[in-house]
């Protein structure tokens, strides 16, 4: 099976990249990372499947060469990575670790080296510890805290870094984290949800202006977006379904380029934000260069029985799913790149910042073939270049992920790889996608 775009299908100079982030492939147990809230998340019985933590991960911190040629063999122009803020300031503030800052430094080096943009992302999830101690995202010294660590990172890298953008997808930080418990730190609380809700912004904020400090340009802001369709025709269901398009679709980008939250998710969330959230917009709202949506499916929504707001719960869909029961839904691709550039982006490009599938993915005879995730890419490929037809300035588009990986509160059981990792040995294979696209991009 192949890939039914080459790179002639696209404008010149569109870039190519694939995604992955610190904690899920690092192994944070090696050199001098301090604790971080999703090791402690992982150690609490329920959290993980079977427990599973990234301490070992894909053991990229020792096989980084091996996996930056990957990517430069595949083709693609570009790798979006994260910096785990433990491992370059273990306990969060105060000494930084010499390793970390010499391991990003190598990595970023050994992409140059292969010719690969490295596009960085400051924050995807791995709080230290000590600062989760401390209240984490409840806390608004965060916003300091994480212009802080942003100095430092950046103070070391930053010169050579093509694009950085703040925080991997603020809902998952904080609504996914703080209200629904599935992330680390797995809290259900309303109150603990508005707060985060507002810190993460006010440190994707600050961290913009640090980059500014250090006189780095090409800064965005990665959000992540599903489409919200009411799962029966009454009216209730459609006003849930705009409720679950403000908190997760809205807010953010709302008070990232409107400098206000929508008021459908107020009505909720009012009671519960911090004093003087008002005054904050002039920070939040710091200029960005460039808006990536990250975008996996769709989501019905209907009531729920709480009689509490927001009153929804999801509905199953009846879609094709892939391995983690997403249905995929390419049209809501194009719906957000589509209003994003209409209702907020202003101009701004706009890059498709993470887009893949997971699937049950084996090796039979040194192979690996993945033809449903061929198929997913090619249909949502096509959903980008309709964008770009009818003018939206999409200037990129990212595949989560390179390699199977850590899948956070499903542990090592979803594989989004292009690359197969077998999690017993750490063998790396090149799964049939991989190689398709090694066909399409090739010049
Ligand atoms: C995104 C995350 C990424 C990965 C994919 C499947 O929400 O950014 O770390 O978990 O989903």
């Amino acid at each position: 099976m192949t890939f039914k775009f080459t790179r002639a299908d696209f404008p010149d100079g569109f870039t190519f990249g694939t995604a992955t982030s610190s904690y899920q492939i690092e192994g944070h147990a090696a050199g001098g990372a301090g604790q971080t809230h999703w090791d402690s998340f992982a150690a609490t019985p329920g959290n993980v499947v079977r427990g599973e933590n990234g301490a070992l991960a894909c053991d990229h911190y020792h096989r980084w060469e091996a996996d930056l040629d990957l990517i430069r063999d595949a083709g693609l122009d570009a790798y979006r990575f994260s910096t785990s803020w433990a491992r370059v300031v273990p306990e969060g503030r105060g000494q930084p670790n010499a390793q970390g800052l010499d391991y990003y430094d190598r990595l970023v080096d050994g992409m140059l080296e292969r010719g690969i943009k490295p596009f960085a992302t400051l924050y995807h999830w791995e709080l230290p510890q000590p600062l989760a101690d401390l209240g984490g995202w409840r806390n608004r010294d965060i916003a300091n805290w994480f212009a802080d660590f942003t100095t430092v990172i950046m103070g070391r890298i930053g010169d050579r870094v093509h694009a950085a953008a703040p925080i991997n997808e603020p809902w998952c930080v904080a609504w996914l984290s703080h209200f629904m418990g599935h992330h680390a730190p797995g809290m259900r609380d309303i109150r603990a949800t508005a707060r985060a809700m507002h810190h993460v912004l006010l440190a994707h904020g600050r961290a913009i202006q640090a980059m500014r400090a250090l006189g780095m340009s090409n800064l965005g802001a990665v959000m992540n977006f599903e489409y919200a369709a009411p799962a029966d025709d009454s009216p209730q269901a459609a006003r849930l379904a705009r409720i679950y398009d403000g908190f997760y679709n809205q807010w953010f980008l709302s008070g990232v380029r409107h400098k206000r939250y929508p008021q459908i998710v107020l009505e909720g969330l009012e009671p519960h934000m911090p004093a003087g959230w008002q005054d904050d917009f002039d920070v939040i709202g710091t200029p960005v260069d460039w808006l990536g949506i990250n975008y996996y499916t769709r989501k019905l929504i209907g009531p729920d029985d709480t009689g509490l707001w927001p009153g929804l719960t999801e509905v199953e869909g009846p879609l094709p799913k892939t391995a983690m029961e997403w249905e995929v839904y390419p049209d809501g691709l194009h719906h957000f790149l589509t209003w994003v550039n209409a209702e907020y982006a202003d101009g701004l490009p706009i890059y498709v910042t993470e887009n893949g599938m997971a699937s049950y993915d084996t090796v039979q005879g040194g192979a690996c073939d993945d033809p449903a995730r061929i198929d997913y890419l090619n249909k949502h490929t096509d959903a980008v270049r309709r964008a770009i037809a009818e003018g939206v300035p999409v200037k990129g588009y990212f595949i989560w992920s390179l390699m199977d990986n850590y899948e956070w509160a499903l542990g090592y059981d979803k594989r989004f790889g292009l690359i197969h990792v077998d999690f017993d040995t750490l063998e790396r294979t090149p799964k049939a996608s991989w190689h398709a696209l090694q066909k399409a991009l090739a010049p």
